[in-house]
Formats: structure tokens, sequence, C-alpha cells
């Protein structure tokens, strides 16, 4: 493992009791996460719990059970899949990724959160709007692009974080699991090195957790992954610290 690396740890959906008994134990890993990234649909605590853990911000988009505004809680205890929403505290820790470009030292990281929509009972956008979100940020990076020219900065890897998946990609038929089209526009227009997502959390229902699109390795999170992105832009993905 390259000094040069960047280590992510991944999170999403499914608390992952694997990482709730390894974490506290595993002091080698402290220091060597460069980021904490969570896909959404997950508790504030379990959250609060790893970042502490590995004493790191965490960063993070909202995933569609992530209800954090507007609903009542008693209103909205499960939702029409029978599956809990969550309601974050205010304060939520770490940084939201969505919609904004954060620069993290040795990346740029932009987000979307939320899913398609599907019932109104969470955080869903239509295609429009979130093509209308993708347009936004595509222009940000563009006008952050010219500002780095002009700077002559190096060029640095670009990730993107979403709680849907990219239309076609690990994504299902069924309307609250299909992942957006204009998140393949953007791929095709940006080109990341990295796009990871959350949302597809029974994943024998897909065939493949990782693939790579044009010049963009996608991962489906699922519970939890370590990434790990060379200065070259190789990527190695394991459930296990050690083999990345
Ligand atoms: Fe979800």
């Amino acid at each position: 493992m390259s000094m040069k690396n960047i280590n992510i740890l991944a999170v999403s959906d499914i608390e992952s009791s694997t990482l709730q008994v390894l974490l506290p134990k595993m002091s080698a890993i402290r220091g060597k996460i460069d980021l904490l990234i969570s896909c959404g649909d997950l508790r504030h605590d379990y959250l609060s719990f790893i970042a502490d853990a590995l004493n790191i911000e965490l960063l993070y988009v909202f995933g569609n059970h992530d209800l954090y505004q507007k609903k009542s809680a008693a209103q909205y205890k499960v939702d029409s899949y029978g599956i809990p929403v969550f309601f974050p505290k205010k304060g939520f820790p770490g940084t939201n990724l969505n919609g904004k470009l954060i620069q993290c030292g040795k990346c740029t990281i932009t987000g979307f959160e939320g899913s398609r929509w599907y019932n109104g009972q969470g955080i869903q956008y239509h295609e429009k709007e979130m093509l209308s979100s993708v347009r936004k940020t595509i222009k940000k990076i563009r006008l952050r692009k010219i500002i780095g020219k002009i700077a002559r900065q190096k060029k640095i890897p670009f990730f993107v974080v979403s709680h849907a998946p990219v239309q076609g990609i690990h994504d299902l038929d069924d309307q609250c699991h299909r992942g957006f089209s204009c998140f393949k526009k953007f791929i095709d227009k940006i080109q990341p090195v990295l796009w990871l997502h959350g949302h597809i959390h029974q994943p024998s229902l897909i065939k493949n957790q990782i693939s790579v699109y044009k010049h963009t390795t996608i991962v489906n999170v699922c519970e939890y992954r370590f990434i790990s992105v060379s200065e070259t832009g190789k990527i190695r993905v394991s459930h296990q610290f050690q083999k990345i």
C-alpha cells in the first residue's frame, strides 16, 4: 500500500456488526483512512460511532429514508416498504456532500442525495429534478476547472457519492430502485475516477457490485467497503482493510 493512495471507508444502508466489533479493536486503521463516506440510509448514532472510532470527519449524502425535514416522526415511522424511516438529529455530524463540491486534500468530491420518486414519503426526486442538480454541479466543476487551470493546479481525482445508483448499472426495475439516467450524463461529461452509491441493499438481486463504465469505477457500497485509489487511478475494493 503506497503512502500516496487515498484510502476510503464507505458505508451504506445496512449497519455492519463486523465494523462495530472490529473498529474499536483495529487501532492499525486509525490514521490510515483518509475519507469516511456514507451513501445514506444509516442512523445518526451508527455513523457517529464509526467517525469516533476512526477519529475522522464524516462525509455523507442522505438516502431516501433519511427524513430530516418537513415530515413528523409520528406520521412516518415506516415507509410503504415497511422500512424504518430515520430522523437524523439536528446537527447531524460531518459534511453533507449534496450539491456541493468539496476539496478533500488529494481529491475533489461531490454528492447527490435521495432516490427516484416512488411515493413522495422521503428524500425522493423525479429525473428532471435530479437532472437540474446534476447540471448545476457540472457548471460548478467546469468553473473550478477553469480556475484550476489558471492557478496551474495539479489534476486531482474526482469522486462522486450518491444514494441512488446510475441507471442501467446495479439498479433494479422497480420505480424505487431504478437509477438516474442523468448520472450517466454526469459520468460522460466529467469522467470521475470513482462513483460510490447505496440504496441497492439486497446484493443478491444484482449481478455485479463493482462495475466499470467508461473510465469510472462504480461501487455498490451495501453495508461497507474499504476502497483504495492510487495516484495513477488504480482502484481496489475489499471488505478487508488489509487487502486494499
Ligand atoms: Fe435507499
